[in-house]
């Protein structure tokens, strides 16, 4: 038994992003556009912005995007009475939109009450474009945003039906200007998303199909992208993998990468997709067992014959793109193992289809020196 949804309307292509400023009309006449710092720079953007007319701008979105960052757009939202949201960038600037947009209709001022565990949000939020920049999150797709919580020591999803974006425009020509180590990390996190959303306990037909299609592009595409950052079309198959990724995990959930990726990313700042791609070989040589049959067919699809044959490539991927390999490499002392296997226990840990045991854990970041 299973069920599917995606209420997000997706637009795919080279040029689509050009169309943002008309398919804004469709949701509101008064958008806020949210972005980063380095994005509100590029033309592309600038475009947008022109094409729009004066609308407000928050491009105060930094990578693992915080909740005051969330509380802050929120009440421009409100101040300046916005009745729609454009999202512009990485999953940063998508997800601190995504959040801001079902928070702002709510009666709540600050996003905290809305974390893990915390209260849920409502149907009503108000309607988003996302327009991603990085070929990695699939957050466009997703009903999930993640937050750092600087105070606390933590990030840490939300998650909602109210976080669905209302549509998609997916431009891989905006992704042209990714350098090496970002196109790289973005990718492996995608990949992640694949591998997770498959060997999760809550996997489905659905999303294993988009699973195995996405793994295989990535492994196909992601060193011809290195080789020639310009070739647009396998820049637009990392596109459309990463897309695809993101409706792999987006009900069946992520499992034991995410979960050690979180205190990777707040005690040593990795970019998310590197914190991915840092436990991921491992993932896969540890999880393959347990899935038997359904990996050598993942394996099979994605061109490999073996568990150990996909992880060399995950770790020649992480080379070729700079991503830390070793605890030295992601500035981890020795003794922090420890400290690091006991934050790495988040609720994502449970979706394993492997029981991950803290004995499992340092065995995996004893290895890495
Ligand atoms: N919502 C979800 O479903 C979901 C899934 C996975 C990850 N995430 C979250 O998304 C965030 C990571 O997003 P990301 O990996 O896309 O990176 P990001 O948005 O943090 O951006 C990383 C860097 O790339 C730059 N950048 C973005 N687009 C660019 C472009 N086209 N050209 C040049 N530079 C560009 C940004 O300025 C930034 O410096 C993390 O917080 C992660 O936890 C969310
Ligand atoms: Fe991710």
């Amino acid at each position: 038994m299973w069920t599917f949804t995606l209420p997000t309307k997706i637009q795919f292509g080279v040029g689509v992003s050009r169309d943002c400023a008309q398919v804004a009309r469709e949701y509101g006449s008064r958008p806020v556009v949210v972005t980063g710092k380095t994005l509100i720079g590029t033309d592309r953007v600038r475009e947008i912005i022109a094409e729009l007319g004066d609308v407000p701008v928050f491009a105060e979105v930094t990578p693992n995007p915080t909740v005051q960052q969330v509380d802050a757009l929120t009440r421009l939202i409100r101040e300046e009475h916005c009745d729609s949201v454009i999202a512009i960038g990485g999953g940063s600037p998508l997800d601190c939109a995504k959040a801001a947009s079902a928070l702002a209709p709510s009666s709540e001022s600050g996003i905290r009450a809305f974390l893990t565990g915390g209260r849920q949000f409502g149907r009503e939020r108000l309607p988003l474009i996302a327009v991603p920049t990085t070929s990695g999150t699939g957050s466009e797709v997703t009903p999930i945003a993640v937050l750092d919580d600087p105070d606390a020591g933590t990030k840490a999803p939300v998650a909602g039906p109210a976080l669905y974006p209302a549509h998609a425009l997916v431009d891989p020509e905006l992704t042209l200007s990714l350098p090496r180590f970002t196109t790289v990390a973005t990718a492996l996190d995608a990949l992640s998303h694949a591998l997770e959303g498959y060997w999760s306990k809550n996997h489905q037909p659905i999303c294993d199909l988009a699973a195995i299609e996405a793994a295989r592009r990535i492994f196909a595409n992601l060193e011809r992208v290195c080789e020639a950052p310009d070739n647009l079309e396998a820049r637009a198959e990392l596109s459309y993998a990463a897309l695809l990724a993101g409706m792999a995990f987006q009900l069946p959930k992520n499992a034991m990468v995410h979960a050690c990726s979180f205190p990777l990313s707040t005690r040593y700042h990795l970019a998310h997709g590197a914190a991915c791609a840092f436990t991921l070989e491992f993932a896969v040589q540890f999880n393959a067992p347990a899935l038997g049959e359904r990996f050598s067919d993942l394996a099979r699809a994605c061109g490999f014959s073996s568990a150990t044959e996909m992880a060399a490539r995950i770790h020649a991927f992480k080379r070729l793109g700079g991503l830390p390999c070793t605890l030295a490499d992601a500035g981890i002392p020795a003794d922090a193992i420890p400290d690091l296997v006991q934050a790495s226990f988040h609720p994502l840990m449970n979706n394993n289809p492997r029981e991950v045991t803290k004995e499992d854990l340092g065995r995996m970041y004893g290895g890495l020196t």
